[in-house]
């Protein structure tokens, strides 16, 4: 059940300065599943932003945020004790399988992979990947819910490469979660064509409302046509996606 809460800030953390780690008391007890999602406000920005919660314990949410542009910015300056309006949880999930999981994050993408590595019942492999070791964030938090690896493309932390080099062994008893870019997921998706495993993506789309009321957020599905990201997604089964 969705609700729109005012939200007292517990911290509003940099992790470096491109990155930002905000952590939100709700002051609601409400479930929120894996690649679900909060529209936050944000100072001095007209509409409220999409974040994928990054983690969940009771009214207490965390969002690993990457600072592109005002409405972000403006939300690295809270302090503690600010109030921000948020409506949670919206959209639809990671769906759970018995198949081995592998999650992928690309950059920023690794945010709603931490509550995913919590909710499933096995430990899952994550893949962490971006430009340059900046990009890999609380890796030894990811480390204590999965199995950890990681590739920058420029090789300053991991295997030097793309995250696509470390997926080759994959079959079909394999799962994988992806959230990132999408050229990123555009590769993987082929990879899961080639090498036959199940894959479920996050997308992103630029979002009004996200409640499915603006129609702002329009992608193309096999099954069901055109549907909004927000509503039916953010999460689709990659077989889905015409791409
Ligand atoms: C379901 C969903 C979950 C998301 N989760 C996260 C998350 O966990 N962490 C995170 O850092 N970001 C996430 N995003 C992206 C985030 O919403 C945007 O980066 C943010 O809205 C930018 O706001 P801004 O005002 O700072 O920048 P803006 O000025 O609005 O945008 C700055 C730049 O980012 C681009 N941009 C804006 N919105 C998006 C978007 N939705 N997708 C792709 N590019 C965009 C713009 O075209 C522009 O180039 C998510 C997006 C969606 C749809
Ligand atoms: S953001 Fe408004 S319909 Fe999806």
């Amino acid at each position: 059940m969705k609700k729109l809460v005012s939200a007292a800030v517990v911290s509003a953390e940099l992790l470096n300065p491109s990155y930002l780690l905000l952590t939100v008391d709700t002051g609601e007890n409400i479930e929120v599943f894996s690649g679900q999602f909060a529209m936050l406000s944000a100072p001095d920005v007209f509409l409220r932003r999409p974040f994928s919660v990054h983690d969940a314990d009771g009214a207490v949410l965390s969002f690993l945020i990457k600072i592109a542009g005002p409405g972000t910015r403006g939300l690295a300056g809270l302090k503690t004790g600010a109030k921000i309006s948020l409506l949670y949880p919206l959209g639809n999930g990671f769906r759970p399988s018995n198949k081995k999981a592998v999650l992928v994050g690309g950059g920023c993408g690794s945010a709603p992979l931490l509550l995913l590595a919590k909710q499933l019942k096995n430990r899952p492999v994550i893949v962490l990947g971006g430009r340059t070791k900046d990009d890999i964030l609380r890796q030894e938090i990811f480390a204590r819910h999965a199995e950890l690896r990681i590739a920058t493309e420029d090789g300053s932390l991991g295997v030097r490469g793309l995250i696509t080099e470390e997926l080759k062994n994959l079959s079909t008893e394999h799962i994988v979660y992806a959230c990132g870019p999408e050229p990123m997921l555009k590769s993987l998706h082929k990879l899961a064509d080639e090498k036959k495993f199940e894959l479920q993506v996050s997308l992103e789309s630029v979002m009004a409302c996200g409640v499915g009321a603006c129609l702002g957020c329009v992608t193309n599905t096999r099954k069901a046509g055109h549907v909004c990201v927000c509503a039916t997604g953010p999460v689709f089964a990659a077989e889905d996606l015409p791409w």
